[in-house]
């Protein structure tokens, strides 16, 4: 594949060296594409095949992948749903569902504000299904960054990113403190932009609203705040912007004050080179921790196209890009996992789904606005809780010269038998607990505040 209509946009030369040299070789599909039309006896398939009746008592005269009978005993779902290698970008029906999911999630702005998204359906990609969110993650920022590049992301933000950009890509994070008085910190985001437009002719960053560690989420007026600076600013610079958006927990609003959708949509329409990657997954969207899979979908802009041809192979290019990269790191995501979701939107659907849990969303808000309520009765000048507004999670601030994180959750674990996530950074200006509310049931959030307090009151 030559990426003739990719390499006229603005995208390309925001990939790395890694970004711009992969591809997914057209070797095997070829050959295997022509056998299914050509050949009257096929050796292309690399999966072993049979008639069931040879090697299941009582099988069928199908033709069916090779596979253990028991395996039968533990799923409805057939055993080609279960056993044969899933395409490597997804199988088809599931993507076509998920950017359907994709456009009803949408929808909750919408309904409000009446927002029109002329580009969504059109101008973004067939989602690429990923091994969960992390792995989403992971084959973004190989595509994006090289080593020694940076990526711009709130000083508060998923540990797992410096792991990622740091560890295993030799990339780097130019951090900014997230909050200004009690606000997202859109002066410090826009002066890390400017400082790492010194030495890149890209700008990446990662964002996504609810937040892990703090459940920040913007509210309207500020969503807005942040699209005008970066409009501006991509302007200013004539650079491209590239905004990862981590939506992990997109669902999980629980403050009537913020958007109600993510903010990949606002920054998927508007025409300056902002381009928006939307990162998700049924992780937490549908609450299958262990199923794996995640989905990358890219934002395009009209103006990187002068047709509907054109357009068309732009996401074939993309897809191919992706599916490259897909291919040399888990060659292709969990099967089960992905007929299992089909069935849920096929047999449960959409509307279904978001009714069923929004039973255990409104379990979550329960606990939210307890553990916000208890939080707020502690009279204590050494702590501080960061706006939040959803996800899973609430972020206590110590005052690091009284007392360091690490060692006020040794304390509470010790003498008051209560677990948090302590994150100290002061390179970084973070001396704080995580409180993971999700995971305490409501009543036990009274008791486990007070014991908070009490620890606090120990220092
Ligand atoms: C902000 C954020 N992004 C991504 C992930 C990872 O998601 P997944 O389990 O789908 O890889 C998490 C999980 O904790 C998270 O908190």
């Amino acid at each position: 594949m030559e990426f003739e209509v990719l390499k006229k946009t603005p995208l390309f030369n925001t990939f790395s060296e890694q970004g711009k040299r992969i591809s997914l070789p057209q070797g095997i599909f070829h050959w295997s594409g022509r056998a299914k039309k050509e050949a009257e006896i096929s050796g292309t398939l690399g999966s072993a095949f049979g008639y069931e009746k040879d090697f299941i008592e009582g099988g069928s005269s199908d033709w069916v992948p090779l596979y253990l009978e028991d395996i039968k005993d533990y799923t409805k779902l057939s055993v080609k749903e279960v056993v044969p290698y899933s395409q490597i970008s997804g199988l088809e029906e599931l993507k076509s569902l998920w950017k359907k999911w994709l456009i009803r999630k949408s929808l909750y702005n919408a309904e409000t504000e009446t927002v029109e998204l002329k580009n969504l359906e059109n101008f973004t990609t067939a989602p690429v299904v990923t091994s969960g969110l992390t792995n989403g993650i992971f084959l973004c920022c190989s595509l994006l960054l090289d080593p020694g590049e940076f990526i711009i992301s709130p000083n508060k933000r998923w540990g797992n990113y410096d792991n990622i950009v740091e560890k295993l890509i030799g990339a780097k994070i130019k951090s900014f403190d997230f909050f200004t008085e009690n606000k997202f910190n859109i002066q410090g985001l826009k002066e890390a932009i400017f400082e790492v437009s010194k030495s890149q002719e890209k700008i990446v960053l990662i964002l996504g609203f609810p937040n892990n560690p703090t459940g920040y989420v913007p509210n309207e007026e500020e969503m807005e705040e942040i699209i005008t600076m970066l409009k501006q600013t991509q302007k200013n610079l004539s650079k491209p912007i590239i905004v990862l958006i981590d939506d992990a927990y997109e669902p999980y609003i629980f403050s009537k004050d913020a958007i109600k959708s993510s903010i990949f949509y606002a920054l998927h329409e508007i025409e300056e080179d902002v381009i928006p990657i939307k990162l998700d997954g049924i992780t937490k969207e549908m609450l299958l921790y262990g199923g794996r899979i995640g989905f990358i979908t890219i934002g395009l802009k009209p103006h990187w196209v002068s047709n509907d041809e054109e357009l068309t192979t732009l996401k074939s290019e993309l897809n191919n890009k992706l599916s490259g990269l897909v291919r040399t790191t888990i060659s292709n995501s969990n099967h089960f996992y992905q007929a299992l979701v089909i069935k849920l939107f096929k047999d449960v659907g959409m509307e279904g789904l978001i009714q069923k849990r929004n039973k255990i969303k409104n379990l979550l808000k329960d606990r939210y606005e307890k553990i916000n309520e208890e939080l707020r009765k502690i009279d204590n000048s050494n702590i501080s809780v960061d706006p939040n507004a959803g996800g899973f999670f609430v972020f206590v601030n110590l005052n690091p010269n009284k007392i360091s994180a690490n060692q006020f959750a040794d304390h509470l674990l010790r003498k008051y038998k209560v677990g948090v996530i302590p994150i100290e950074k002061h390179n970084n200006k973070i001396n704080g607990i995580r409180i993971a509310y999700c995971s305490i049931d409501l009543t036990k959030i009274p008791e486990f505040v007070k014991r908070f307090n009490l620890a606090l009151n120990d220092f």
